[in-house]
This record gives C-alpha cells, sequence and structure tokens, in this order.
C-alpha cells in the first residue's frame, strides 16, 4: 500500500468516527491529552501547534493555559474531526482556537510560528514520522518545545491496546489485515524509531532536538462497561482491523473482548485499565 493510500484510509476512518470519537463515556484520550499539555507547560501568550488533533484533547487544555494573548492551533488530515474540535470551541466561546484540515507530515505555515508543538497518539499514524518532526524544527521559535506520547510498543503486543488485551486478539485474526497494516509490520515501517527510548533520543537529536526527556507512564482508561470499550473501539486506532474483519471473525473478536474485559469489571460493571503511555519532550537546538 502506498503512503498516500494509508493515509486516506487513516483519514476516512477517523472522519467517519468523529461525531462519536472520545464521547462514548470511555476515559483516555481527554486524560492523555491533559497529562501531555501538563508536560509541555504552555504559558500564557504562548502559541501551540497540535498536529493530528482530533477532537481536541491537547487543544483545550492548552488554550486554557495560553489564555486570551496565546493562540493554539489544531490540525488534522481528517475533516470530521476539524468539524467536531471546531463546534465545540465555538460552543465554548473560545477565541484563542484556530483549527484545520492539515496533513501533520508537512504543515504550512511560517517559520518560527509556534513556541510549542504538540501531539497525543497522532505521530504514530504518520509514515514519515521523523521527516515531520524534522519539519517541525523550522516551525518553532528558537528554543521551541515538542510534547508528543506515542503506545509503549512492546513484542508481541497490539500497538493500540493495553498488554492485557493482547491473548484476546489472536495473530490469526490479524491475517485479516493487508499485510502491511500488520502490528508488526506497522511498527516496523512507521513506528520503530519509537520501540526504544535510545533510539527515540537519538533520533530527535538528529532532527535538531536537544534536552529529550522520556517518561513512559500509565494513563487510567476507565469504561461504564464492557460492551461500551468494544463500541469505543471501533473510534480509535483499531477501527482500522475492525473494517477488514469478515462478519464471523468480527463477532469472534467481540464476544472474545467482552468478556475478557468484564472479568476485570468492578461490579458495577465498570471497567479500568491503566495503559502504559509513552510521553516525550525536548526543545529545539538553537
Ligand atoms: C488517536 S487520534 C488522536 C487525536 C487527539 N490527538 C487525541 O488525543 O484525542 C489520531 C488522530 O490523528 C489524525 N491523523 C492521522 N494521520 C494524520 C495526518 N497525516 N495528518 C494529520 N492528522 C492525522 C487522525 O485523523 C486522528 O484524529
Amino acid at each position: 500500500m502506498q503512503d498516500a493510500d494509508y493515509k486516506q484510509q487513516v483519514a476516512d476512518a477517523f472522519h467517519r468516527s468523529a461525531a462519536s470519537y472520545d464521547r462514548l463515556g470511555v476515559d483516555f484520550f481527554t486524560p492523555m491529552g491533559q497529562r501531555l499539555v501538563e508536560l509541555a507547560r504552555p504559558a500564557p501568550g504562548e502559541r501551540v501547534l497540535d498536529v493530528g488533533c482530533g477532537r481536541g484533547a491537547c487543544v483545550f487544555p492548552a488554550a486554557a493555559r495560553v489564555g486570551p494573548r496565546g493562540l493554539v492551533t489544531g490540525i488534522d488530515i481528517a475533516p470530521g474531526m476539524i468539524a467536531e474540535a471546531a463546534a465545540e470551541a465555538a460552543e465554548r466561546g473560545l477565541g484563542n482556537v484556530d483549527l484545520k484540515v492539515m496533513d501533520a507530515e508537512s504543515p504550512e505555515f511560517p517559520p518560527g510560528s509556534f513556541d510549542v508543538v504538540t501531539g497525543s497518539y497522532s505521530l504514530i499514524f504518520l509514515p514519515d514520522a521523523v521527516g515531520a518532526l524534522e519539519r517541525y524544527t523550522a516551525l518553532l521559535t528558537a528554543g521551541g518545545r515538542i510534547a508528543f506520547t506515542s503506545p509503549e510498543f512492546r513484542a508481541g503486543t497490539f500497538p493500540f491496546l493495553p498488554p492485557e488485551f493482547t491473548p484476546l486478539i489472536p495473530r490469526e485474526l490479524l491475517g485479516h489485515l493487508p499485510a502491511q497494516w500488520q502490528p508488526a509490520e506497522l511498527v516496523e515501517r512507521f513506528n520503530s524509531w519509537l520501540e526504544r527510548a535510545e533510539d527515540l533520543v537519538n533520533t530527535l537529536e538528529g532532527c535538531g532536538y536537544r534536552d529529550v526527556v522520556v517518561t513512559d507512564e500509565t494513563v487510567r482508561m476507565t469504561a461504564p462497561s464492557a460492551a461500551t470499550w468494544v463500541k469505543w473501539s471501533h473510534t480509535q486506532g483499531m477501527a482500522l482491523l475492525w473494517r477488514h474483519l469478515p462478519e464471523e471473525a468480527a463477532a469472534g473478536l467481540r464476544s472474545r473482548l467482552i468478556e475478557g474485559l468484564e472479568q476485570l469489571a468492578d461490579d458495577s460493571g465498570r471497567v479500568v485499565i491503566d495503559v502504559p503511555v509513552r510521553f516525550v519532550t525536548a526543545a529545539v537546538r538553537r
């Protein structure tokens, strides 16, 4: 699959899920975005670019920090995400948020436009994330900062899921995915530089950053029920797996996941999972 086809499929999947993305009662992206912004520390008056902004998990906490003199620009390749985020910005009456449909691989802004670039669970979708990181240095002011999250890739685990779920998704099921979409292939093709902290530091330094800090933390994911978790999984990266599964295989996966998740649930049916997340911060070396 060509990178352009891959990107189009990613854009279509997130466009289709935008209306329910992060709005099904499953807390994960919002707390992760808040934590990332906390680590990025945008100050009053600063200009922030959030790449792959989705419905604004980073945009809104960043807008609160930069205040009325600052500006947060959110870009996303999925028009539906931008429409939803823009509707929320309007509803909140925010004048310091600007949202645009744009490819995060080569954002078109004049040099030095931003003090901070953030990206939560979005760089992992870029076929040329390393090239993008290099291009972001030009968009940043001298000493500007970058902060992003990714899954903690661990051998044998499904990249977009906490490790507890790995045994519920047998490898043969992943055989329904086109070869280039197999998780191991995706990690190898796009994300191998994120796998080991040393590689990540070297890559970022090679792109023109300094003071790289890699922090592995857990983000507490909560879902009101196992069935809601499965519904939610159709609205994030895993949607790409669901849409390639034949009906019978999808039904089997659904019941296995629900059964497995119910074992983790408390008396009220609520599922709580501490998902390992990698937080990375750095500053431009100039
Ligand atoms: C898992 S979501 C994360 C969204 C948001 N940052 C959050 O934390 O909720 C990944 C987002 O990246 C966007 N994305 C994927 N590839 C992109 C690209 N090439 N350019 C811009 N956005 C992209 C998707 O459309 C989606 O909204």
